[in-house]
């Protein structure tokens, strides 16, 4: 009865869309749910957690490149633009940009209300002579931008390869809308993490300390708080592999044994082996990551990797469509 009443009472906070997106998810074969849904309070937590381990390469070498990068990335991009990033900005990223940049503007874009008041909130008062002007909006679609900034040449932000979540063609997409919302003379600094040895790709999303399987199983914790799941979370186990014909990691939550469990009162069952793919993680060749970019309407001007060549930091540009032959 009591926890009838507690899945109740939540039941009506529920994002519809994660409702819809996890009844969908669960029903499909194979079954999936959209890696953005990971990131509820615990979630983003966790993901935090996830940046520090010694496994987890991308944000530390992202962080060094653009430490490394920001004075040659100011001088070619110029004083004065509007800095559009795309997600909530990254404390440990964006202040870098900003005061490389000298921006006449600052626009972040987040579907979540709630981060892109924090992330606005603490540029802020970072950098009080850079207007701030935050939109919650989906960015997987053209985003109309603030007036404020309707005049002024424009940067366009995506770091942290998250546009490695989505699969090429999902990415063309964006990045087709961000062309499109930014405009023909735009730039755009985008993070993009490389193929490497598996070795390496694997470990960074099935660590030692069990993080990543806590940030993976949470999905489930989530679905049992938020949309009155049953599910017993100990009856999966996180599986994290490398696909190598789509050049990207995958996570699942691969069921333990053979299970049944209701979710927003629908009944459903998993049989051992099964599996929920959770995220993908696509990695590029430097030739595939300028072959993606130009596909979405982005013509790579620099580019800067580190030592190992384990990520890559690209700065495209919005230019005329040329007449092909
Ligand atoms: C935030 C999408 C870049 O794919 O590396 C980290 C998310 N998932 N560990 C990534 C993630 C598991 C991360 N991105």
């Amino acid at each position: 009865m009591l926890k009838q009443e507690a899945g109740d009472g939540q039941r009506s906070l529920a994002d519809p869309e994660f409702r819809a997106d996890v009844l969908t998810g669960l029903s499909a074969s194979p079954r999936a749910i959209p890696a953005r849904w990971f990131y509820d309070r615990r979630g983003s937590e966790l993901f935090e957690d996830i940046t520090g381990l010694p496994e987890y390469y991308p944000t530390r070498t992202e962080v060094a490149l653009l430490k490394s990068a920001c004075g040659e990335v100011g001088r070619i991009v110029g004083e004065g633009r509007a800095v559009i990033e795309f997600g909530s900005g990254s404390s440990m990223k964006t202040p870098v940009l900003l005061e490389s940049v000298q921006p006449s503007g600052y626009v972040p874009i987040d579907i979540s209300g709630e981060f892109l008041r924090m992330s606005a909130a603490q540029i802020a008062g970072r950098f009080p002579g850079i207007p701030v002007h935050p939109v919650e909006a989906n960015f997987m679609k053209p985003v109309p931008l603030p007036k404020a900034v309707a005049e002024a040449p424009k940067l366009g932000f995506f770091p942290g390869s998250t546009i490695g979540n989505m699969t090429p063609a999902a990415a063309t997409d964006l990045l087709r809308a961000m062309r499109q919302s930014l405009g023909q003379g735009a730039m755009l600094l985008i993070g993009i993490d490389r193929v490497k040895d598996e070795g390496v790709l694997v470990p960074a999303y099935d660590d030692a300390a069990g993080v990543t399987a806590a940030f993976n199983l949470n999905l489930l914790e989530r679905i049992n708080r938020e949309l009155d799941g049953t599910i017993d979370v100990a009856g999966f186990r996180h599986v994290a592999r490398w696909n190598d014909d789509a050049s990207r990691i995958e996570m699942h939550l691969e069921a333990v044994r053979d299970q049944r469990f209701d979710v927003d009162g629908r009944p459903f069952s998993i049989a051992a082996g099964e599996t929920i793919h959770t995220e993908n993680s696509h990695k590029y060749g430097p030739r595939g990551a300028r072959v993606l970019l130009r596909t979405g309407g982005w013509t790579p001007v620099a580019e800067w990797t580190d030592e190992r060549e384990w990520f890559s930091l690209i700065l495209a540009e919005a230019q005329p469509t040329p007449m092909a032959p």
